[in-house]
C-alpha cells in the first residue's frame, strides 16, 4: 500500500549535493585517490551517492550488538568483493557512526570520511578481478534518516528495542556497503541483544545462542542474494509464530504484543493462501522462508510497510489492525517484483510498485471486491497518477510518488488487454523466471514483452509508459 507522507519538494542545500556528486562520479572520483579510485556513486539519475563504483559485493557478514537502553549499536561488518577495476581506493556507503578500525585481506587500511561515503585507500590496493575482503569495526547511535520526500527510514528506535529500514538508502544508517540495488549480495547477520528480547531479520534463523553478559545472540542466514534496501533487523518484544505452508515453505511471523490483535493475527494466518494465490500468478516463491515482522511504533514514525525480503515489515503505528489483507498481498507480491527481480536503478522501482499494485487489484477481484476493470478505471481517473511518466521520476522526492504505483500498474492492465489474458498470464511467470534473484531495467521488460505478442508494442508504451500526457480514455 501506499501509505507515505506527502511528498515534499527537494531541498535545495540537497540539490546542491547531488549535483557535486554527480560531478565527482564523472570524473572518476577526487584526485587524492588516484586513477585508480572506485567512484563514489554509480551515478543513479535520482540518487547519484548512493552504491559505489569500482567493486562488487559477493557476501556480507554483519556481526551487531545492540544496547536499547543506550541505543549503541557495535558492529563489524565483513564484506567479501570483487575488483572490477585496480582499486586504489574505493567507498563504502555509512551514514554516521563511528568507525574504529578498518581491514582489507586483514592489512590495516586508511580510511576517511566524506558526508555519506566511508573511503579506504589499501595497504596493498586489489588488482581488477580480484577477490578481496574489507572488515569494518564500528559504532554509535545510528541515524535515523529523512528522504528527500520527507518520509524516515534507516534506524528507528522503539520503547523496546529498534527496526531498520532501508528503502530507497536507509541501510547505510546500520551496516557500511555498497547500498545500491544493482549490487546484490548474501548476508550472514548475527544480533546479540539482551537474553529477553529478540532479533529478527531476513533469511533463516541458523542458530540462537547465549552470548557474554547474559545476552543472547541471533544469526540469520540469506543465502539468495539480496539487495541492500531489502535488508532489515527487528529488536524487541515479540511473540513470534514459526510454521510450515502445507506446500513445505517454513515461516517465520513475529508480532510485537501491543500490535498482535485478533484482526492482525487473522490477516497473518492468511500468508500460506495469499502465498498459494501469488505461486499460481507469478510462479513458485522465490525464496527459502517466508514469514513476516509486526512492530510498534509511535503513530507516524513510519507511515508505510516495507517488503524487506523474506520477512516484510508492518510497523503498526495506529489503532490496530497494524496489517490488511491488500497490505499483505501488496508486500507479500514484492517477493517476486522487487525483491527476485530487484530494480536496475531507482527510476525503474515502477516495476516493482506497478507489478504491486496490480496484484492488489487482481486480489479484490478474486475477493469478490471491484473488478480489475474498475480498479484500472478509478486509477486512470485519479489526476494524482498523471503527474509524471512512471519510469521518470522528475527528483528523488517522487521516487515513490502515486504514479509510479497507479499510473505503472495501468501500464500493466493496458499490456494485458493488448497481448490478451492468456499471453499476459504467460507474461507473469516469465517475467520473474527470467531475471530471478537478479536485476532488471524499464528497457528490459519492454523488450521482453516483444516475445508474447506479433503485435507492435511501442504505441502502448509511448503512450502508457513514456507520454506526457493522460490518454483521452481507458
Ligand atoms: N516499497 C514500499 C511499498 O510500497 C513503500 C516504500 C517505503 C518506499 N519506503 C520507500 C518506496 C522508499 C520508495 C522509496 O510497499
Ligand atoms: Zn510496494
Amino acid at each position: 500500500m501506499r501509505l507515505r507522507p506527502p511528498p515534499r519538494a527537494v531541498p535545495l542545500p540537497l540539490l546542491a549535493g547531488c549535483l557535486l556528486a554527480c560531478c565527482l562520479s564523472c570524473t572518476g572520483g577526487d584526485r587524492a585517490g588516484g586513477p585508480d579510485a572506485g567512484a563514489p556513486g554509480v551515478g543513479d539519475r535520482l540518487f547519484p551517492d548512493a552504491g559505489n563504483g569500482g567493486y562488487h559485493v559477493g557476501h556480507y557478514t554483519l556481526d551487531l550488538d545492540y544496547d536499547p537502553a543506550s541505543g549503541r549499536l557495535r558492529g563489524t561488518a565483513t564484506l567479501t568483493a570483487t575488483a572490477d577495476q585496480d582499486l586504489s581506493r574505493f567507498d563504502l556507503d555509512l551514514a554516521g557512526l563511528d568507525v574504529r578500525r578498518v581491514t582489507v585481506d586483514g592489512t590495516k587500511a586508511r580510511t576517511s570520511r566524506a558526508g555519506t561515503e566511508l573511503r579506504i585507500s589499501p595497504a596493498h590496493p586489489p588488482r581488477r578481478g580480484a577477490h578481496f575482503t574489507t572488515t569494518v569495526e564500528y559504532q554509535g547511535v545510528p541515524r535515523l534518516l529523512t528522504d528527500p520526500d520527507g518520509s524516515h527510514e534507516g534506524w528507528f528506535r522503539t520503547d523496546d528495542g529498534a527496526l531498520a529500514l532501508g528503502e530507497p538508502v536507509g541501510s547505510m544508517a546500520w551496516f557500511p556497503g555498497d547500498d545500491y540495488p544493482s549490487d546484490k549480495a548474501a548476508y550472514d547477520i548475527t544480533v546479540t541483544v539482551p537474553h529477553n528480547l529478540t532479533a529478527v531479520s531476513n533469511g533463516e534463523l541458523l542458530t540462537t545462542r547465549p552470548a557474554s553478559g547474559g545476552r543472547t545472540a541471533y544469526h540469520w542466514r540469506s543465502a539468495a542474494p539480496m539487495a541492500t534496501y531489502l535488508a532489515t533487523v527487528a529488536i524487541g518484544h515479540f511473540d513470534v509464530t514459526r510454521s510450515t505452508t502445507p506446500d513445505g515453505l517454513p515461516l517465520y511471523v513475529a508480532v510485537d504484543p501491543r500490535s498482535d490483535d485478533a484482526e492482525t493475527a487473522a490477516t497473518l494466518a492468511r500468508i500460506p493462501e495469499i502465498l498459494r494465490w501469488e505461486e499460481g500468478l507469478f510462479g513458485p516463491y522465490p525464496f527459502a522462508s517466508a514469514g513476516a515482522i509486526v512492530d510498534h511504533l509511535p503513530r507516524g514514525r513510519v507511515g508505510y510497510a516495507l517488503e524487506a525480503q523474506n520477512r516484510p515489515v508492518f510497523p503498526g503505528d495506529g489503532p490496530p489492525p497494524a496489517v490488511d489483507p491488500v497490505t499483505l498481498v501488496h508486500e507479500l507480491s514484492h517477493q517476486w517484483f522487487g525483491d527476485s527481480v530487484t530494480p536496475a536503478a531507482w527510476q525503474d522501482m515502477w516495476l516493482n510498485e506497478g507489478f504491486a499494485t496490480l496484484t492488489e487489484w487482481l486480489w479484490q477481484e478474486h475477493e469478490g471486491g471491484p473488478s480489475l476493470d474498475a480498479s484500472a478505471a478509478d486509477a486512470f481517473a485519479d489526476s494524482a497518477n498523471w503527474a509524471f511518466p512512471p519510469a521518470s521520476p522528475p527528483d528523488a522526492a517522487a521516487v515513490s510518488a502515486a504514479p509510479v504505483y497507479g499510473r505503472g500498474a495501468l501500464v500493466l492492465y493496458e499490456l494485458r488487454r493488448t497481448l490478451g489474458a492468456s499471453a499476459f498470464d504467460r507474461l507473469l511467470k516469465a517475467w520473474p523466471a527470467a531475471h530471478r534473484h537478479g536485476n532488471a531495467s524499464t528497457a528490459d521488460f519492454t523488450a521482453f514483452c516483444a516475445r508474447f505478442t506479433s503485435r507492435d508494442l511501442r504505441p502502448l508504451f509511448a503512450t502508457w509508459l513514456y507520454g506526457a500526457e493522460r490518454p483521452a480514455h481507458l
